[in-house]
């Protein structure tokens, strides 16, 4: 009930805020016998890791984890893993200034609503410092899928109003936007740093591609392989929607168009994004994040206080002036744990 879990055979649960001292996440139901290493979580962490003050936060955490249990001579045991991964860089001198406020945007108001209290500091477990933790937890499905040949890619699609449209995906990797144009690369930056001058923010899209999945993962009715991508990655803070495939293109296709006809080598097209009937078809899994812009800016806005009384906010801090591209590992971890859930529970049903 209270929503920090997720999965049902690989199974998740993340715990931590922004300003406290540290976050992390217990991993329940891991195979035995698989190399895991800190550094092997470091790598995927550096990842998260803001690289460029043009196009995110100058919080500078260094993100190393210690793991607590579940590992011995380097080999996971079964046992539940426990992965800690502390706060280094905090400074929670900016929130004092939003003590008795509500940010527009943000989880301030709701979190008070239903808890009757908030850790304000940094946005207590509603900052996007949440999902280091889903990134370590990330490290480990990785290990899991790693061993079936299942690999996921996440990549910047757009970004401030513009698109990618060249698809070169050795790219990615190369650049701090994970952008898969070189080309869009530089207007992105422009239009970022423009935005960030004017105390304002943006948004974008991120696409996600697994590859290597069997046909068979997702358990319909109620835990569809789509529905449960869409779970976790709506579970990410500022993703406000999810599209599987073609998505919401194929209101404007006919059946003829969308349908994936069939060949002896398989789908000849790819509109159902992979999935049919809840069910991966062996084809290529397509999903795609819109992310919202970041609520914290400097631009004034209207808000009220704790007890009602109208004021404006201006929010300093260093806050990302859009959560792309820090969001786009948490996007392959939340992918990358969910198969791996529906991995060994479609390997229970085998
Ligand atoms: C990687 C990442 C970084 C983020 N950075 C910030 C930030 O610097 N400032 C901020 O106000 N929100 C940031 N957010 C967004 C908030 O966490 C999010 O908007 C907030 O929890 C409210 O949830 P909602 O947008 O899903 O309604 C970030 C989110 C992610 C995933």
């Amino acid at each position: 009930m209270p929503g920090n879990t997720l999965g049902t055979m690989f199974r998740v649960t993340t715990w931590g805020e922004s300003h406290g001292p540290a976050l992390g996440v217990v991993v329940d139901g891991c195979p035995p016998g698989l190399a895991l290493s800190a550094e092997d979580i470091d790598d995927e962490l550096a990842w998260r890791r803001a690289r460029d003050t043009r196009v995110s936060t100058s919080r500078r955490e260094p993100d190393r984890v210690e793991i607590i249990s579940g590992v011995f001579e380097g080999l996971t045991t079964g046992t539940p893993i426990s992965l800690v991964i502390y706060n280094r860089d905090v400074d929670s001198s900016a929130y004092d200034d939003l003590k008795n406020l509500f940010r527009p945007g943000h989880a301030d108001y709701t979190y008070l609503h239903k808890y009757g209290i908030r850790d304000r500091r940094g946005g207590g477990r509603a900052s996007g410092r949440e999902t280091v933790a889903r990134v370590a937890a990330g490290a480990v499905a990785k290990k899991v899928l790693d061993q079936h040949g299942i690999t996921v890619l996440a990549y910047t699609l757009a970004l401030g109003g513009i698109r990618a449209e060249k698809m070169d995906f050795e790219e990615i990797y190369k650049n701090p936007l994970f952008c898969p144009d070189p080309d869009a690369i530089p207007r992105i930056i422009q239009r970022l740093q423009e935005v960030k001058e004017s105390g304002d923010s943006v948004g974008g899209i991120v696409e996600i591609r697994a590859r290597g999945c069997p046909a068979g993962l997702g358990e319909p009715v109620f835990a569809k392989l789509d529905a449960m991508l869409a779970a976790g990655l709506m579970g990410i803070g500022a993703v406000k929607g999810v599209e599987i495939g073609s998505g919401f293109a194929a209101s404007d296709m006919l059946g003829s168009e969308h349908n994936d006809g069939l060949g002896p080598s398989g789908f000849l097209s790819n509109n159902s994004g992979g999935i049919l009937g809840g069910i991966s078809n062996g084809d290529e899994i397509v999903a795609r994040v819109v992310v919202k812009p970041i609520p914290s800016i400097e631009k004034e806005q209207q808000t009220v206080t704790e007890n009602g009384t109208p004021t404006t906010l201006s929010v300093k801090g260093r806050h990302d002036v859009s959560a792309i591209p820090r969001i786009v590992p948490v996007c392959t971890a939340m992918v990358r744990l969910v198969l791996a859930d529906m991995l060994l529970q479609q390997k229970a049903i085998e």
